[in-house]
């Protein structure tokens, strides 16, 4: 038998004794063992729950029980999070987390802290929700050199996007109509400037790489900017603009981002639509593999931490090699990362975009205004020639 305790009673940790419950059996024939939620950590109270009587207060009650052997952590935030994951890795008591914050600023040392204590600190539902992505990551693509991940990575972004697209409409316009369905947070800023698909893109390389790649050296941009004439363009030219983590292993180091990028309709992401949520991984002996699914959500991300807690009581006493060393890696100068550009400009700036970027053919979409797509060229380069354009109206990176 795995005891085992939840800590946040919210939608996600509601979800995982949800799916422990409805999926029981089988979780059990998987795990060679029982699995059993005996306590439910959250401030508040649940009177009429059925799991009523396990809800406690006190996390001490659940890191002093012997008998707890592996943790949901289901809070998010970074604190108090991060002081029970420490606390509960230092009791040798394995920890499942859907805490992407976490794992982004802390990963390798709560890893480090797991291999000390003989437990396991898993982490598949920080990325892409319930998407089988870490643990291919880290079990399935060993014998691979990968030098390329790009995902769409935050759904919220991605239905936002989506209905631009199909419908014409302005960001602001979207936005608003999906906070008032649930789709987007009242505060949607962690996903609409990008800074959540920026946690789980570092993640991500972080794994690719073996090192830590710290978020606050990703360059990030998010979608306010995105407006429905650049869809018209986009549109014309038989392309998309998707909010894009990635990172690539180029000839002058690794390059790590999050944009909103125009693709080919060719382009595997191209078809991820709404909610969803693909992660686009390249190997040099595989080659390309995709992973794609349902990137939030309760009953999804639930599984996904579900399915590490079946990992836990399949290695009880033992960890799950993940390599994720402490060390830094360092980016290399976003400035002089390389790419096309789409260029958006008013009508009177056509010599001068001739003379700067040696256009030579030109899109005629909006009245009043011309686009164009730029030779590859380093951002540094681009920034120069942007500057010197008045009548540049916008400008989207092209993803090839
Ligand atoms: N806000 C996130 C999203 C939730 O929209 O994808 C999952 O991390």
């Amino acid at each position: 038998m795995v005891k085992v305790a939840v800590l946040g009673y919210g939608t996600v940790g509601s979800g995982v004794v949800e799916v422990l419950e409805e999926n029981k059996e089988k979780i059990n024939l998987r795990a060679n063992e029982e699995i059993e939620v005996k306590y439910i950590l959250d401030l508040r109270d649940f009177p009429g729950d059925p799991h009523e009587k396990k809800v406690v207060h006190d996390v001490e009650m659940i890191l002093n029980d012997p008998e707890i052997r592996v943790i949901c952590e289901t809070m998010g935030g970074l604190e108090p999070a991060y002081t029970f994951s420490r606390r509960a890795l230092l009791a040798g008591k394995s920890v499942c987390t859907s805490n992407k914050e976490l794992v982004a600023a802390h990963g390798p040392e709560l890893l480090r802290l797991a291999k000390e204590n003989h437990c396991n600190y898993l982490f598949e539902a920080s990325v892409g929700g319930g998407i089988p992505i870490i643990r291919p990551m880290n079990y399935s693509l060993t014998a691979e050199e990968i030098d390329s991940i790009i995902g769409i990575l935050n759904g919220t972004t991605n239905y936002i996007l989506t209905r631009m697209d199909k419908e014409g409409a302005d960001f602001e316009e979207v936005l608003k109509e999906a906070q008032e369905k649930g789709y987007a947070e009242k505060n949607p800023e962690a996903d609409v400037e990008g800074y959540d698909a920026c946690r789980k893109i570092a993640i991500l390389s972080s794994l690719m790489t073996g090192k830590y790649v710290n978020y606050q050296d990703i360059y990030t941009e998010g979608i306010t900017k995105i407006t429905a004439g650049d869809f018209c363009y986009a549109r014309a030219m038989d392309k998309s603009i998707k909010l894009l983590g990635m990172s690539k292993e180029t000839p002058e180091g690794y390059m790590a981002m999050v944009s909103p990028c125009l693709i080919d309709k060719e382009h595997p992401l191209y078809s991820v639509s709404g909610v969803f949520n693909a992660v686009f991984v390249h190997g040099n002996m595989l080659g390309n593999s995709m992973y794609y699914g349902r990137g939030a959500g309760k009953l999804p991300t639930a599984s996904a931490v579900v399915s590490d807690v079946v990992d836990c009581a399949r290695h009880l006493g033992k960890t799950v090699t993940c390599i994720w060393e402490e060390a830094g890696v360092k980016l290399m100068d976003f400035e002089r990362s390389k790419r096309r550009f789409f260029v958006r400009a008013k009508m009177e700036g056509l010599d001068r975009a001739k003379e700067l970027f040696s256009v030579s053919e030109i899109m005629e979409v909006i009245d009043g205004e011309f686009g164009f797509i730029t030779e590859i060229m380093t951002e540094a380069e681009f920034k120069e020639k942007a500057d010197a354009f008045p009548e540049m109206i916008s400008r989207i990176r092209v993803e090839e």
